[in-house]
This record gives C-alpha cells, sequence and structure tokens, in this order.
C-alpha cells in the first residue's frame, strides 16, 4: 500500500495511526460490493496494491475526458459525479458514499472519463490501478459478476432519471430526489426520515436538473405545507411526504 496524499499540505500520518488505516483500508475493502465474500488473503493482497489518495472538500478527484487509469473506492467522504455544460452549468449525475466505487467505466470502455469526480466532504480514497484490477479479475471471476450487477444498476437508475426528466415536473422530481437522499442515509425519526446534511438548493437545482430559484419557490411551498421540515443543518421529510413520492397502487 503506498501513499499518495493530494494536496501536498495534507501530513503524513505516524506509523501506529498508519497501521490503524491499514486495518481500515482491509474493512473498506471487504465491505465494497464487487469484493464481497472474497478470501482474506486476496482482500490482502489488494490492500497492497492500492494507493490512498486524501482530498479535500471542493476537489477533484478525477477529470473529464482525462484518460482512465484507476479504479476507486471511497474510504471517507462523499463524492459527487458531475457534468459541466457549455454555459458552466452543473448537472450532478450522482452522490456517492463511503464503499461505493467509481472510475470503472473508462477502463472498460477504453474512453477519457466520462465525469468529473468531486469531493464533497475531506474525502479519502483508495486507488486501484487497471494492471492490478485486471490481474485481479483474471484471477477472481466472480468480482466481474459483481461490477457487472453495479454497472446495471447504475444503467436503471440512470433510466429512471431520464423518465423522471421526460415525464414528471420539477415539484416531483424534487419529493422523489429528497426521498431518495434521506433513504440512502437511512435516518429514521418519528415524523419520517431525517437527511442529516441538508443540501443546498443549488446543489438540489444540480441534481434534478432545475434552477435555484425554481427549486427555492418549491422547496419553500413543500415547507409551508409541513411536508419537509428543515431543523438545523438537517432536513426532515415527513411520511406524508415519502407516501406521495410512491407510485399510486391499482386497487
Ligand atoms: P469513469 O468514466 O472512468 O470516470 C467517471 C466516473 O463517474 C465513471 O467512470 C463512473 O464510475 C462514474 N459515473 C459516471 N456516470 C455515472 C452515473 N450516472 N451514476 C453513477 N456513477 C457514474
Amino acid at each position: 500500500m503506498t501513499l499518495s496524499a493530494l494536496p501536498r499540505s495534507v501530513p503524513t500520518a505516524p506509523l501506529a495511526l498508519q497501521q490503524d488505516e491499514q486495518a481500515r483500508v482491509r474493512a473498506t475493502l471487504a465491505k465494497v460490493s464487487i469484493f464481497l465474500d472474497l478470501p482474506a488473503t486476496v482482500i490482502d493482497d489488494l490492500a497492497r496494491r492500492i494507493t490512498i489518495r486524501r482530498v479535500l472538500g471542493g476537489n477533484p478527484i478525477v477529470n473529464q475526458d482525462e484518460p482512465g487509469d484507476a479504479l476507486y473506492v471511497i474510504m471517507a467522504g462523499r463524492v459527487k459525479i458531475v457534468v459541466f455544460g457549455d454555459s458552466g452549468r452543473e448537472v450532478t449525475l450522482s452522490v456517492l458514499r463511503p464503499g461505493d466505487i467509481f472510475g470503472e467505466m473508462s477502463l472498460f470502455d477504453g474512453h477519457t472519463r466520462s465525469a468529473n469526480v468531486v469531493a464533497i466532504d475531506p474525502t479519502t480514497v483508495l486507488a486501484l490501478s487497471r494492471e492490478d484490477l485486471e490481474r485481479h479479475i483474471a484471477a477472481q471471476p466472480g468480482t466481474a459478476m459483481r461490477l457487472l450487477g453495479e454497472m446495471a444498476r447504475r444503467l436503471r437508475r440512470a433510466d429512471e432519471t431520464i423518465a423522471e426528466l421526460a415525464l414528471c415536473d420539477v415539484s416531483e422530481r424534487l419529493i422523489r430526489k429528497l426521498v431518495g437522499l434521506a433513504r440512502e442515509e437511512g435516518g429514521d425519526s418519528p415524523e419520517g426520515l431525517v437527511i442529516r446534511r441538508r443540501p443546498t438548493q443549488q446543489d438540489l437545482a444540480n441534481m434534478v436538473g432545475s434552477c435555484r430559484e425554481t427549486i427555492s419557490r418549491t422547496f419553500n411551498s413543500l415547507a409551508r405545507k409541513g411536508l419537509i421540515v428543515p431543523r438545523g443543518r438537517a432536513l426532515i421529510v415527513t411520511k406524508r411526504l415519502v407516501q406521495m413520492s410512491e407510485p399510486a397502487r391499482a386497487a
């Protein structure tokens, strides 16, 4: 395992901390969906081959149109997958969390990176080179099947987003996004689901393909109706809103 600290100002940890970190690296790899159920010796081998990168919140990890040379696993922090329009407008395709992977698309199709990956929080990622991934897959074909499963899940989600953009108005898209974010965070309260770190209205606009002004109006209208409840930095997504987001079932 090698340590490549980005940006350079982040200090290298002392030895005891590094050993603790090695244990966390192995624990992270063992929980990643594509590496599930691998023997400990294989996880140890992967852990020896990875490079650790630390990135401050707001900094890019991967830039669109650069060649792809590594697959990344998120160990800590959240990242957003973004593309920019000619006017500089940002579209957020997805937000990924610890245990998620990114960077597989350009490794497999040989093209440049399909999107930018930007750290939202201070983020630690584990990079596995293309050569090491190929060597691993040759020895463990099950990883390839799991990677296909992960890519199918992302395609399914992308299909849902395309359908929502074509079929739903901004209000419906915002409701679905808020419920989706709350479900991903998994926080529960008597009033409903909890988004612990409420995204800004600009972030929400980037996620649902709208502008900040429209999101601001829609968000405030949901809050006035008591369907969402801002609480400090958190947001409660009420059970009523969750029900509204679910498609009506035939009687
Ligand atoms: P790659 O193209 O190598 O670099 C950018 C990465 O962003 C890409 O691999 C995927 O891992 C990830 N990515 C691109 N589009 C999406 C999407 N719609 N949902 C989730 N992840 C994505």
